[in-house]
């Protein structure tokens, strides 16, 4: 079958073969039958994968839906199924007053792809919430519980991208959200925005809406404009290589982390080799944000790679920084 509708990039691949599976107790059967020992690939909402070629086995998209919650002291404890629309989810406990999803409004993409790469945005990351996620081991049949710790999250990057990649599918999630509300507007962004608004005292429905809006400024929509978000991560530098570069470029844009380190905005990067909103073939960088590589059209998943490739090559060349690629690529 085709997997255009299946990816937000719009590139036009097939598989051998394509399960939805809308209930957990489905996969034990699907382990028994042995299709998990030959090749088979986990796709939630395809907003982070490039296909560049027909994926010659099985897909599997988890379509398990439900949201149930309990609380405990000042906490919420809401396990979402690992089919749920994330935002779907974010808005769910937004309008019952769960705070702590606020700042994660409008990332596209499903529940059970949002441990993958510890999903992020506007100063919030998923595992300053994640409280446990339930998985299926498909090397040995059984489900499993991964606490946070477990998950070993890092900036984009959790255990399932490293050491358990392609291993365990997730069938849910559980998030420990707040009841007392703490708003986190640290983001330089939201603040502007909030200010624009004429808004001093924020509600977790205000920096909702100010993060969508924010992104609906920036970011291209997929169901017009095939892109995965982000292309690449933001590169992590010493600050020593930092003080460096800043004596050459000035205007360098970065964020300091702990331990002498710092992140860079790969944007702005990008935007210095002149990327930005240059069309290459089908191809084209993002004009409002040099980070997302877009599809004009027909573009095929190789012809985004091969220009992904010319953008990490300038940025090295002019930088001597090697940029990593965000989007998981088949
Ligand atoms: P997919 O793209 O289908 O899969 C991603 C990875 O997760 C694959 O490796 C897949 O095998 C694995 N996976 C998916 N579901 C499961 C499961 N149930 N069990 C095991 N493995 C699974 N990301 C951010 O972090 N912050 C952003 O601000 C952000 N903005 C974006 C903006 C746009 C316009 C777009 C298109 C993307 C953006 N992204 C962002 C990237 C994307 O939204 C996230 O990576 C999201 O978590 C992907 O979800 P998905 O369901 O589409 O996963
Ligand atoms: N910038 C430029 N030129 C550009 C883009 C950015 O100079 O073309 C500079 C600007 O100075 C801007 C700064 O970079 O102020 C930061 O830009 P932005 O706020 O857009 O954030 P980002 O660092 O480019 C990251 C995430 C996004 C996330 C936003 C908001 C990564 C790889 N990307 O982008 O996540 O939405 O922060 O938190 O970390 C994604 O992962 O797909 C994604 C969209």
């Amino acid at each position: 079958i085709s997997l255009q509708p299946y990816n937000t990039f719009g590139v036009n691949v097939s598989c051998r073969q394509f399960v939805q599976v809308s209930e957990e107790d489905q996969l034990p059967r699907l382990f028994e039958s042995g299709l998990l020992t030959k090749d088979f690939f986990v796709l939630g909402g395809g907003s982070n994968v490039l296909f560049t070629k027909d994926y010659d086995g099985l897909i599997l998209q988890m379509s398990n839906k439900g949201i149930s919650h309990f609380i405990e002291g000042n906490f919420i404890y809401i396990t979402a199924k690992a089919g749920e629309v994330w935002n779907d989810f974010v808005w769910y406990c937004v309008s019952r007053g769960f705070a702590g999803v606020e700042n994660m409004a409008l990332i596209p993409g499903t529940v059970g792809a949002s441990p993958i790469q510890n999903i992020g945005a506007y100063g919030t990351e998923l595992m300053d919430i994640f409280y446990s996620c339930r998985a299926f081991d498909t090397t040995t049949g059984l489900f499993t519980t991964f606490n946070n710790e477990d998950c070993k999250f890092t900036y984009r990057d959790s255990i399932f991208k490293s050491t358990y990649k392609g291993r365990f599918i997730i069938t849910s999630v559980t998030y420990k959200l707040h009841i007392h509300h703490r708003v986190n507007t640290s983001y330089g962004a939201i603040n502007a925005e909030l200010q624009k608004r004429g808004i001093s005292s924020p509600s977790i429905r205000d920096v909702a809406e100010t993060v969508a809006a924010i992104r609906v400024e920036k970011l291209p929509d997929p169901s017009t404009i095939g892109n995965a978000g982000s292309f690449f991560k933001n590169p992590i530098i010493e600050a020593k290589q930092l003080k460096e570069l800043q004596r050459e470029y000035p205007a360098i844009v970065f964020y300091p982390l702990e331990d002498n380190r710092v992140k860079l905005a790969a944007g702005w990067l990008i935007e210095s080799c002149g990327w930005k909103g240059k069309v290459d073939g089908n191809v084209a960088v993002w004009k409002n944000q040099a980070l997302v590589i877009t599809n004009l059209g027909q573009a095929s998943g190789t012809e985004i790679y091969t220009v992904s490739s010319k953008i990490m090559n300038d940025v090295y060349k002019k930088f001597g920084i090697t940029l990593e690629r965000e989007v998981n690529v088949l």
